[in-house]
This record gives structure tokens, sequence and C-alpha cells, in this order.
């Protein structure tokens, strides 16, 4: 069987777990440690694929997966934010922006908007400190010190409707 994201890290890990354990799902948790490893977040294909390589329903999985905060959900949103935290964009005050779009698209670290739009996650140096605070959303980069009201940040983000 092919996967896409399961990778052979994470095979590795479900394969050693499985050795150890009777029940499949108790393999479920460790390998969501390790995909969260790899990915960084839980993307919705890599619990797919999960569902399928354990034989475990799909559902059973998700609910872990929003049960646990710990466990970062990426559920194809349709759109991407990237929001730099590092020490730049930290003093430039990112959290403002930050909790203006969470306001505006109701979305928050790590988790979907309810409508699917909007997925939000805080970065590392996107290496355009010098529009600190700086995000992306999906591939286009904004200097978030242009941005001064909630205005602002809705007209960005009707862009992408
Ligand atoms: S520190 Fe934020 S872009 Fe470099």
């Amino acid at each position: 069987m092919e996967f896409k994201y399961l990778n052979e890290q994470i095979i590795a890990e479900i394969k050693k777990c499985r050795e150890r354990f009777p029940l499949k799902e108790q393999c479920i948790i460790p390998a969501l440690h390790k995909i969260l490893d790899v990915y960084r977040d839980i993307p919705q294909e890599a619990i797919e694929e999960l569902s399928e390589y354990l034989q475990v329903p799909l559902a059973d999985i998700e609910g872990i997966v929003t049960f646990y905060d710990m466990f970062r959900y990426r559920k194809n949103a349709k759109n991407h934010i990237r929001i730099c935290r590092n020490l730049p964009c930290h003093l430039a005050r990112y959290q403002n922006i930050l909790e203006m779009i969470k306001k505006k698209t109701g979305a928050d670290i790590g988790k979907n908007s309810p409508d699917g739009k909007w997925y939000i996650e805080l970065v590392e140096c996107i290496g355009s400190c010098g529009i600190a605070p700086a995000f992306l959303i999906n591939d286009d980069l904004y200097d978030g010190s242009k941005i001064k009201t909630e205005e602002d940040i809705e007209e960005i983000l009707g862009r992408y409707e």
C-alpha cells in the first residue's frame, strides 16, 4: 500500500507500537505524536491514511485529534495563515495581528475556522523581519506594521473569500 503522508518514520513508529500493544487502537496516539513531529500539525490526509493503515474508523481518530489540544489539526482549510512569532515580530507585537485575525476568521492557532475557510499557524522566522510583524496568507506576504485596524485586516481577508 502506498501512502503519501505516512512516511517510513511514521510507519516504523506504528510497527514498533504494534509489537508492544495488543490493540491497534492503542497505537493511534503514538502515531499522532509522530505525525505531529514530522509535520508540526496533523494534516487531514495523514489521519485518513492512518485510519486506512490501522483499519480503525476515521471518526475515531478525528475524535482523538479534536479532543486533545496538543494535536493541531489541519483540516484542509481553504486558506492557510502563517504568522511569525520570532523575536523581531514578537517585539513588533505580532499578537495584535493574531488577535484581529482570530476575531475576524473565527479560527484559532492550530484549529480551522468553523466555516473551514481559515487555518492559523504560528511559525518561526519567515525571512521578512524588515516588515515585522510579518505574516503569510497562502503564498502572499504581508507587512503587519501597515495594519492598524480591524478594517485593514478585514479588507485583506476579503481578498481570499
Ligand atoms: S522574525 Fe518574523 S519574519 Fe523574521
